[in-house]
């Protein structure tokens, strides 16, 4: 008899409302025999409470907790080195599950081939596993939806762009923007506020924190008075005419 393999299914749940979930990832998701999703320490896990309703009681929960990684910097190979490791053993975890024939769905918010965790297990399963990813809706579009912003008309470009970038970087590419999301602001506030100001954006900016959660946030970045962000926040420059 051939052996059982199972399906790695990489589910995206969009942006925190829960009824932004597809159909598809609903079905998926009640159908897996082992359910997994990353975390940071103590937390409970942002895709897995967006998918709480719909995970069978008695499918497997696997917790994929990062390392705690904020004594080293992440120029430091120490700090590469321990998430190599982390995504190792991670992904060791799942083949386990699929080489016993279970199917596993991997919790993942938003898409999860959009700055997704998830693309890390992908990377290493992929060619040894069928796998099956379901696409979900960004983080980027509910909050500019929740902002009631239109971002882009006509030949408007969009571009997207991560708040962890150096800030010079980030004022060349603002500069020659039209409309721009940046994404993992967080800490990186006072630059992301400092590079738009010098490309002259500073006006246009709308800065949405858990957005389409029951915590959501949305206000001008102008008239915002601190620079307090928490991980799940991000910028919005809409484009000229879009923004009309
Ligand atoms: C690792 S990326 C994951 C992106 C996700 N896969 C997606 O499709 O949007 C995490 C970043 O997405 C953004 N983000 C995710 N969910 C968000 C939300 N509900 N509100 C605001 N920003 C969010 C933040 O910029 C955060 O730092």
């Amino acid at each position: 008899m051939g052996e059982m393999i199972g399906t790695l299914y990489g589910v995206g749940v969009g942006p925190g409302d829960p009824e932004l979930m597809t159909l598809k990832a609903v079905r998926i998701i009640g159908a897996g025999d082992v359910v997994a999703y990353f975390s940071k320490r103590g937390k409970a896990g942002n895709s897995r409470t967006i998918a709480d309703k719909h995970i069978r009681p008695t499918a497997e929960q696997i917790r994929l907790e990062y390392p705690y990684t904020t004594e080293i910097p992440v120029s430091d190979p120490r700090y590469t080195a321990a998430l190599d490791k982390f995504y190792d053993d991670s992904a060791n975890r799942i083949d386990e599950r699929l080489r016993r024939g279970q199917n596993v769905v991997v919790l993942c918010e938003g898409d999860p081939f959009f700055y997704g965790s998830f693309m890390h297990l992908y990377d290493r399963l992929n060619g040894e596993h069928e796998t099956e990813v379901v696409p979900g809706i960004t983080s980027m579009s509910g909050c500019w939806t929740r902002a009631g912003t239109p971002m882009t008309r006509g030949n408007e470009c969009l571009s997207v762009l991560a708040g962890t970038i150096d800030e010079n970087q980030l004022v060349q590419r603002l500069e020659n923007c039209e409309a721009a999301v940046i994404m993992k602001v967080g800490r990186n506030l006072p630059k992301v506020r400092s590079a738009l100001s010098r490309a002259g954006l500073a006006e246009r900016a709308i800065f949405v924190e858990r957005g389409t959660m029951s915590e959501e946030r949305i206000i001008r970045l102008c008239e915002k008075p601190d620079d307090r962000a928490p991980y799940f926040s991000l910028v919005l420059v809409p484009g000229r005419q879009a923004g009309q």
